[in-house]
């Protein structure tokens, strides 16, 4: 492992050194949003005080030098995830609308009365409510891949799912609920086999390990900036070329056409087709200095860490009788769900957060899966590349302390 950057990278988030409540603070909920290094910072406030202009449209210098950084992060991303071409990126607010772009531009190109749209147990409710509201439109019927408790997806009934009116999978690479990994490779070509395309939602997948689309052969992958490392208000869609040239915009306005009459219009090229509108330019600035920060550090030195992580906290909260984790299946990428005996998850984070030590608590915007458990909420820890084994110990101290008081 590079032991260096690893340890040194705590130093490049200002965050990370502030106090809370008098304590040190321990940010756990990484799955909710990360940080952001101090080189993101910088590039927005410097894109405001040396270039701000809008893109794609001056002639004059600052608008040219901020057209150039904002597409250069297109570049980026087209490396980061191995994509043919900047053409296959596209730039969204987050990755719940890059999941509505292709619900709704894909689904009212290609779906009809009574076609069949397959989604996974575990999904968060921005990969299930865009896809039934294409279904309502359209009168499609939504197919659910089960789950074990585990939180392994049920692989054998995902094939039995598909039928002649199959016409599209879209699932979870990592879900952000319960951290669990599925085998999307396994599960893109048994949707190719059936010659039915599959959107990944690669949310909480991207900041943790190397992604190549053009080797797991995903038709479409999205996920939001925010979680890695990036700006809020930053979302990638990508989608083989040859599926975005034929689906139609999503919004319209400014900056993605080639003529207006007031009788008709035409369209750019990709990817300005999908992009309507002055984007997020600071965002998408930051995105890609972030994204290049991500690299920098190394993913495989990330994703080594993140699990010597996961495997630590996982063995501490085993250790707790009064703990029982919720979806655990020795995949898990960097979030771990439990509950603990007759203490409600919400007391759980408002008295970590007055030690200094942020969870989430809730149901993780996945509501499906909590009533799979059978539980309401969970409380939910996540690690981000700057996590430490000082922080999980001082929180599994801090739960020992919140057990004794309840009981
Ligand atoms: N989807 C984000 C989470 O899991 C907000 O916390």
């Amino acid at each position: 492992m590079n032991d260096s950057l690893i340890g040194t990278c705590r130093s490049d988030f200002p965050i990370l050194h502030n106090r809370i409540h008098d304590r040190s603070l321990v940010y756990l909920d990484n799955a909710a949003t990360t940080q952001k290094p101090s080189a993101v910072i910088q590039s927005i406030s410097e894109y405001y005080s040396t270039i701000n202009a809008n893109v794609h449209r001056g002639v004059y210098t600052i608008s040219q030098q901020a057209t150039d950084l904002f597409e250069n992060t297109r570049e980026t991303v087209r490396k980061y995830i191995g994509a043919t071409s900047t053409s296959e990126i596209i730039f969204t607010k987050s990755a719940t609308e890059s999941i509505n772009l292709v619900a709704s531009s894909y689904g009212d190109l290609h779906f009809k009365q009574d076609d069949e749209i397959i989604l996974t147990m575990m999904e968060h409710h921005a990969n299930i409510i865009p896809w039934q509201e294409i279904s309502k439109k359209k009168g499609c019927k939504i197919k659910v891949v089960p789950i074990h408790q585990d939180g392994t997806l049920d692989i054998e009934t995902y094939r039995s799912l598909f039928t002649s009116k199959t016409k599209f999978v879209s699932m979870v690479w990592v879900s952000n609920a319960i951290g669990v990994e599925n085998p999307i490779t396994e599960f893109i070509r048994i949707a190719h086999d059936h010659n039915v395309p599959i959107l990944i939602d690669a949310s909480q997948r991207i900041q943790h390990a190397n992604i190549d689309v053009q080797k797991i052969d995903c038709d479409f992958l999205v996920f939001s900036g925010h979680k890695a490392y990036g700006p809020s208000g930053t979302g990638i869609l990508y989608g083989k070329e040859r599926l975005l040239e034929h689906m139609p915009p999503y919004q319209s306005g400014g900056d993605m056409i080639k003529k207006v009459t007031f009788e008709t219009t035409t369209f750019a090229d990709l990817p300005s087709k999908f992009e309507a509108g002055t984007p997020n330019i600071e965002g998408f600035i930051g995105l890609g200095t972030a994204l290049n920060y991500v690299q920098s550090i190394g993913l495989d030195d990330i994703a080594k860490h993140e699990a010597i992580l996961m495997n630590y906290a996982i063995n501490a909260l085993k250790s707790l009788d009064f703990i029982s984790i919720i979806g655990y299946n020795g995949t898990n990428v960097s979030a771990i769900s439990f509950v603990m005996n007759g203490v409600h998850p919400h007391d759980i984070a408002s008295i970590l957060d007055k030690k200094g030590i942020c969870v989430r608590a809730g149901h993780h915007c996945a509501h499906p899966l909590m009533q799979f458990y059978k539980v309401p909420s969970t409380t939910r820890i996540s690690f981000a590349m700057y996590s430490t084994v000082d922080e999980i110990d001082a929180c599994i101290r801090e739960l020992k302390e919140i057990y004794s008081l309840f009981s």
